[in-house]
């Protein structure tokens, strides 16, 4: 699997933000959007091109567009704090929605909700959650996607744990994935460390 770490001092910045515990939500939101526009800024680095031909107001030149845009899959529900600011970056992208909660007590992701585009054949498709713990919800996630026909899909998250990555890793799907940090390990209650918490409850408050 193919992994990109987004070692830029902006995003430092942003994610040690989002790890203070002393951050308010508003603010833990507006680190979250400005570090997903890095990390999708860089998800999208060698993304295919189409050319058409255009005048400037002084030549003809070259114009680019991309080729096929993603579809863009927040996770809820911390996935939502990063669908505004992708789809800033990339307004022709489509968006699908999956709802996962983890069971605090298995740690397995629980499925609740699915509104996907009937096929992903041959899409590009940018899965958006905050965090990689075991990687379990990803695995559900990424393999919902694989049904519809997905083959080409980015895993974009803030931050991860070393036993998501290689559970993502040995899972037999076509992944890469995008992240500000490989952080420590988890503990155990399956939280990264040293992580930020839980991104939900960090954006809107604990349920
Ligand atoms: C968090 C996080 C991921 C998942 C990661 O969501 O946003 O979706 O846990 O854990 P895993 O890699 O061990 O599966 P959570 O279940 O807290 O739900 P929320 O987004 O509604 O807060």
């Amino acid at each position: 699997m193919d992994t990109i770490v987004v070692d830029h001092p902006l995003a430092r910045a942003r994610l040690s933000t989002m790890r203070d515990a002393r951050t308010d939500n508003a603010t833990f939101r507006a680190a979250l959007r400005e570090l997903t526009l890095m990390l999708i800024y860089e998800a999208t680095r060698s993304a295919p091109l189409a050319e058409d031909r255009i005048h400037t107001p002084v030549s003809r030149t070259v114009a680019y567009r991309l080729e096929t845009p993603p579809v863009l899959v927040p996770v809820l529900r911390a996935g939502l704090g990063m669908a505004d600011a992708a789809l800033d970056l990339v307004p022709e992208a489509q968006m699908g929605f999956v709802g996962m909660a983890r069971d605090e007590t298995t740690h397995e992701p629980v499925p609740y909700m699915e509104s996907l585009p009937e096929s992903l054949v041959g899409r590009p498709v940018f899965v958006l959650d905050p965090m990689l713990a075991t990687g379990g919800s990803m695995v559900h996630t990424v393999e919902l996607l694989t049904r519809r026909g997905a083959d080409d899909v980015t895993v974009v998250c803030a931050l991860c744990a070393p036993e998501g990555v290689q559970r993502l890793k040995e899972a037999d799907l076509p992944i890469r994935m995008v992240t500000a940090s490989i952080d420590e390990r988890l503990n155990d209650s399956a939280f990264i460390v040293p992580g930020l918490g839980d991104a939900g409850d960090r954006q809107f408050g604990s349920v």
